[in-house]
């Protein structure tokens, strides 16, 4: 299959919640263009104005929103619903810690699944009370107001609960410092200090010292390094041509899987390297060679842990085997990610073993058929979506609407690099 063609990827997900929570608890207005328009960040918009922010729709043309400051939100009569995103609501539960209301915030059957007490804990021993109803899921209600500084040794490297703890500081106007086991994406450090808040990272630890006041800030939000991902996968699977993706986040946060298909033997290359609002960004040049699989350490994984399904199908197709461990977090994203693909590479044939903290591929050039169950998972849908396009390959996806969750355009981006 020859590939060809230029696209820009839709906005950064990771940023595109922060600019809206950002420039909410702003001082004025700022104005925001390129904003992902996917179903999770409309859950961040959502709850936004449920609490009393005027954000208008979200489109990636520019939209400007007036901050309410970081004492502004007002308590909503109406549950917040974070409906699939995990981002939304771990990073809200930061804000409405320190917010001095109740909040009942619930999500969709998969998000009400996921681990909440990974926040909450170090939110209460700020001094928030988080009650849950089932387990340490949602639905759960806030209990906000004044809350102390902290020092806290996060146990998963997780960039939602870094940021959760530094949006506490930042709203209840006390210090706080995270020690994480391994660094994750730093968005949040990075925006936070551009809109003038003293926020300082050493090798694993991040501090903040809060300020008065959040500057409001016109920002552009980057392309989505982990959108980016299915198109250099496919690019490196192809048989000839090449795919080039305009304003890719660079961020060495997010870049663990070009780094990992480069070492497979996938063409890369970054063209037009620039510096856009504290992020480096950059066009991505992606094209085909014969693939050989690879090992994934545990370090790296922080760095490529979204990508992993992706970086799964193409090791389906790569010469050798290819191991991935230290990556258990994968069991608590939105399907258990090392159950999902491993069970649906199994259903098209492939050869893949389940490890309690990664899993195993081993590659063939054998064609794959099959359904694909994707628990909803849009990034299960995207992955075997690229590999169901590949010539030979016959799946089926059973759910394909759910990549509307990050990237609701995928599938036409898909048909149009498609030589
Ligand atoms: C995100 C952090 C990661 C990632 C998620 C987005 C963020 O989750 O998997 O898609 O925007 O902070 P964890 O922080 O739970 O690892």
């Amino acid at each position: 299959m020859r590939v060809s063609g230029r696209l820009r990827v839709p906005g950064d997900k990771s940023i595109s919640h922060r600019a809206l929570m950002f420039a909410a608890l702003g001082d004025g207005v700022s104005r925001i263009e390129g904003l992902l328009p996917s179903a999770d960040v409309h859950s961040t918009a959502g709850m936004l104005r449920a609490l009393g922010v005027d954000v208008p729709a979200v489109t990636s043309d520019a939209i400007s929103v007036r901050g309410v400051g970081l004492r502004g939100l007002r308590a909503s009569a109406a549950p917040l619903d974070g409906g699939n995103s995990g981002t939304t609501t771990r990073l809200m539960a930061g804000i409405l810690a320190a917010s001095p209301f109740a909040s009942r915030v619930i999500g969709d059957a998969s998000l009400s699944k996921r681990p909440m007490r990974r926040v909450a804990q170090p939110l209460t021993a700020m001094g928030a009370r988080f009650e849950f109803e089932q387990g340490d899921g949602l639905p759960m209600t806030i209990h906000g107001g004044a809350l102390q500084g902290i020092t806290w040794r996060s146990e998963a490297a997780s960039a939602q609960v870094k940021s959760a703890i530094l949006l506490a500081g930042l709203v209840a106007g006390v210090p706080v410092e995270v020690h994480e086991p391994a660094a994750t994406r730093d968005h949040s450090e990075r925006m936070l200090r551009g809109r003038g808040i003293d926020v300082r990272s050493e090798g694993t630890t991040v501090s903040l010292v809060p300020g008065p006041a959040l500057r409001s800030l016109d920002a552009r939000v980057p392309a989505d390094p982990s959108s980016a991902t299915f198109f250099a996968a496919l690019a490196a699977l192809a048989s000839s041509g090449e795919i080039e993706i305009e304003g890719v986040c660079t961020n060495p946060t997010r870049t663990g899987a070009f780094i990992v298909l480069e070492r497979m033997g996938a063409r890369l290359g970054w063209e037009d390297v620039r510096d856009e609002g504290g992020e480096s960004v950059a066009t991505l040049v992606a094209a085909p060679r014969r693939l050989v699989g690879t090992v994934i350490e545990p370090a790296e994984v922080p760095s490529l842990i979204d990508e992993l399904p992706m970086l799964a199908c193409v090791a389906a197709r790569a010469a050798g085997e290819t191991r991935v461990t230290g990556a258990a977090e994968l069991r608590v994203k939105e399907s258990d990610r090392i159950s999902t693909v491993v069970r649906n590479l199994v259903a098209v044939g492939a050869d893949a073993e389940e490890l309690p903290d990664g899993f195993v591929v081993r590659g063939g050039d054998r064609p794959l058929a099959g359904r694909v169950v994707t628990h909803g998972d849009h990034r299960i849908a995207m992955a075997f979506g690229v590999l169901g396009a590949l010539p030979g390959n016959q799946i089926e996806i059973d759910d394909p609407d759910c990549v509307a969750v990050s990237y609701p355009t995928f599938w036409s981006d898909l048909s149009r690099v498609r030589a």
